[in-house]
């Protein structure tokens, strides 16, 4: 499914102010589709009225989406999460609704959209990943009522020093840390357990994953335990778990292997829903710094059949080169650590 991504705007707000342009340039040029929907404010600012604005666009919300509110856009958000599921949600000069008091100046303004209970159980249920980013100079909605929001969603808040409301006045044309959370996927890398058997076993079972790579797989649980036994303290393999920074989920393994010869990597991303989000790439970019920075290795290479065009990009952008054959190989002083490689364009 696509990732769609959704940014809603606060009251008395519109989809051409702040950071807001900018950020949806910066992801369609990574090649997401990014909607913005204009909502009435502050005439017709009310929940109801907002809510049928959304509809127009709730066919492209999906559970791989992602979505970001500003302002008033939070206790909108939190709304819609009560009913839809989403990969995740950030959260930006938000406030929790039910804290929020009455005496606030754009209380009033807002009521439609507080006054009720929220049910934070199926909120939480329906995204995995909240980001809260607040400033501790917000002039409208103090980091008190951010830090109430965190706490029903088991998050912390992100506290960016002067960063006021947010808004263009407070110099917000651009979200530089919004868009590197969003747009780089946040990966980390431990050794295999011994308790990951039965998610490895799945995705070697799934031709869908297996199509293009070299065999030999064991073809009973019991090799795949054997296999598991002799290799995973083997001194010259590092077997390593791809984990989900934002879901710390369990989403493939890349591992080094030969270390005492002629090292070579080999990865598989066995949830598919994780493909062409660019976690093989930032997985495999992290695995290099590993080999080059620590390891001190200084050649790595691997092989990969013709077909897998999708893998040959992937190596591509983290400066892997053809050497032969089905081989490419990666020199130290042609890894490039931190480069971010636009999208592929279609048809090119
Ligand atoms: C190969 C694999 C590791 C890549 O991981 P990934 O997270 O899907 O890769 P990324 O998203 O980082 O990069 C994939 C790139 O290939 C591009 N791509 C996808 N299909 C493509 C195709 N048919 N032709 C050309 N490029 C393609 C994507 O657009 C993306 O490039 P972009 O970022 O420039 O748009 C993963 O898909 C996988 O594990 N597949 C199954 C197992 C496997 O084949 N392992 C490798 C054995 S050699």
């Amino acid at each position: 499914m696509e990732a769609n991504i959704f940014i809603i705007h606060g009251a008395y707000g519109h989809p051409e102010e702040n950071w807001f342009p900018w950020l949806k340039n910066e992801l369609e040029k990574r090649g997401r589709k990014v909607f913005v929907p204009k909502f009435p404010t502050p005439e017709g600012n009310t929940l109801e009225n907002w809510l049928k604005v959304f509809k127009k666009h709730e066919e492209f919300l999906n559970e791989d989406s992602i979505v970001i509110g500003h302002s008033l856009g939070v206790p909108f958000l939190l709304t819609i999460l009560e009913n839809k599921s989403v990969a995740s949600a950030y959260f930006v000069a938000g406030y929790n609704p039910e804290t929020l008091p009455k005496t606030n100046e754009w209380y009033e303004l807002v009521k439609t959209f507080v006054a009720k209970p929220f049910n934070w159980k199926k909120i939480k249920e329906n995204c995995k990943n909240f980001q809260i980013y607040h400033s501790d100079n917000d002039p409208y909605f103090p980091l008190e009522l951010a830090e109430d929001l965190a706490k029903p969603l088991n998050t912390k808040v992100n506290i960016i020093r002067g960063a006021g409301h947010f808004n263009e006045k407070a110099g917000y044309t651009k979200f530089e840390k919004l868009l590197e959370e969003i747009a780089i996927p946040s990966i980390l890398l431990r050794p295999i357990r011994h308790s990951d058997i039965d998610i490895c076993w799945k995705w070697i079972n799934d031709p869908e994953v297996t199509r293009h790579m070299a065999g030999p797989f064991p073809e009973t649980f019991e090799e795949e335990q054997k296999w598991f036994e002799e290799n995973l303290n083997k001194k010259t393999e590092k077997l390593l778990a791809i984990i989900d920074k934002k879901t710390n989920a369990h989403i493939g393994n890349i591992g080094i292997h030969n270390l005492d010869k002629d090292p070579s990597l080999g990865i598989i991303i066995g949830e598919k829903s994780y493909w062409d989000k660019g976690y093989g790439t930032t997985a495999i970019r992290e695995a290099l710094k590993y080999c080059f920075q620590e390891l001190k290795l200084s050649k790595i290479s691997l092989t990969v059949s013709p077909e897998n065009k999708r893998a040959i990009r992937c190596y591509e952008k983290v400066g892997f080169k053809k050497a032969g054959g089905e081989t490419m190989e990666i020199l130290e002083k042609n890894f490039m650590p931190h480069t971010l490689c636009p999208k592929t364009q279609k048809n090119s």
